[in-house]
């Protein structure tokens, strides 16, 4: 049997790890069918430290192709990665494409394998915002509406798909493939040290860097939701500055599209004036688990943090006004809670953050097993 997966953008690297491991793992049992892989990576993200930095940490093989799109429009980036991924199924006709996430190579690889009639295979299927105005939920719609096998990490995302017609048989409940990635790079994580995570990787390298004895904010945000409009950011960074960091350090890693926006804003040199405020570039893999498994508290628009946050039992603050991850929320037994954009439900919500411990939680089958669970289903696919 021959795969092609495919990643594009950081947030597929993790998930793509243990899927290539599993693979490798069920070839190595000398199986009546092998499987031939082929790992194709867009080029959507390619600075080192958003693509091939995680590549070396996780060990995940060399691409086999790089479509090399790089940044653009959605049009262009979807548009010239179909265009581009046709050529490749054509020439190495596989009987499925694997898709992870929700990222723009999610969607244009699914449908120009479905157009071709090969096999797509969605792994994370089933995560539902009802937000139209996010690209990732249109990636999710479109991509699940084309799938033959729909992988899903949660109970609630097997729901969403029966509410929306999917047949009973294309459905494999097999838990969240990113927790493996969590699962085995725990130990490496645990042995770094936060205060050279930081030195390593600041921005203005030399800067003095704030004690983390009493406790730290971890901030991320890259969301066009909160990074795009300085009406919207404007707002966050003062209350980051003014109130947060006044009362601990807040460690941001940041994206290069929330750095774009800052420097586009004029808001860059407040963000770089503030001392408690610590920039730094796009950390790797191990870095982040390893700030998030000691933060006070977790800042962030991202999808994955969420989820790492509820296993770690980080309190976790997702600036979003909704989330396709309902499973991490603290109605759900999660760590997480909805604060959107607007600086007085973020205060209100940080105050009471800071008064609740860490309760790390395991929603079922987020138990570091998901990828074996991956490939059993598309051998028997
Ligand atoms: C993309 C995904 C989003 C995911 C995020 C994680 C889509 C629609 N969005 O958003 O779901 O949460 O990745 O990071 O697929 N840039 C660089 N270097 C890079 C990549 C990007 O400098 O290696 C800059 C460019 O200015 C680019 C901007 O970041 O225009 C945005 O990148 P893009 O890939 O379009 O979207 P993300 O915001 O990263």
């Amino acid at each position: 049997m021959k795969i092609v997966s495919v990643v594009g953008a950081r947030p597929n690297f993790m998930k793509i790890a243990p899927f290539v491991k599993a693979i490798a793992a069920h070839n190595a049992t000398g199986p009546a069918m092998p499987i031939e892989h082929i790992l194709v990576h867009t080029g959507q993200h390619y600075d080192v430290r958003m693509s091939e930095g995680f590549f070396l940490s996780l060990g995940i093989p060399d691409p086999d192709i790089n479509l090399e799109i790089g940044s653009g429009s959605h049009a262009e980036q979807v548009g010239q990665t179909m265009i581009a991924f046709e050529k490749v199924l054509l020439q190495e006709k596989p009987d499925w494409v694997v898709v992870v996430g929700d990222v723009n190579a999610t969607l244009a690889c699914s449908v120009a394998a479905k157009k071709l009639c090969v096999k797509v295979c969605h792994i994370e299927a089933g995560l539902r915002s009802g937000d139209m105005t996010m690209p990732e939920e249109v990636n999710r719609l479109v991509t699940d509406r084309l799938s033959d096998l729909l992988l899903t990490p949660d109970r609630l995302s097997g729901e969403n798909l029966r509410r929306e017609g999917v047949p009973e048989e294309r459905i494999g409940f097999v838990g969240n493939i990113m927790i493996d990635t969590l699962e085995a790079n725990r130990d490496k994580a645990a042995s770094l040290d936060p205060a050279a995570v930081l030195a390593d990787n600041l921005l203005s390298p030399g800067a003095a860097c704030p004690s983390l004895s009493g406790g730290y904010a971890l901030l991320t945000m890259h969301r066009p939701s909160n990074v795009d409009r300085p009406e919207v950011l404007g707002p966050i960074l003062d209350f980051l500055t003014d109130e947060v960091a006044a009362r601990m350090p807040v460690i941001w890693p940041i994206h290069p599209r929330a750095r774009k926006m800052l420097e586009n804003f004029g808001l860059w040199p407040k963000a770089f004036a503030c001392p408690n405020l610590v920039l730094l570039h796009p950390i790797g893999y191990h870095e982040m688990l390893r700030l998030n498994m000691q933060a006070t508290i977790m800042l962030t628009d991202s999808g994955g943090l969420q989820e790492e946050c509820c296993v770690l039992g980080t309190p976790c603050l997702t600036l979003r006004w909704n989330t396709e991850r309902p499973v991490t929320l603290k109605e759900h037994g999660g760590a997480s809670v909805l604060v959107g954009n607007n600086v007085e439900c973020i205060r209100a919500e940080f105050l009471a953050a800071l008064e609740s411990g860490r309760v790390p939680q395991r929603p079922e089958l987020w138990d570091g097993k998901t990828a074996g669970r991956c490939v059993e289903w598309l051998v028997k696919g």
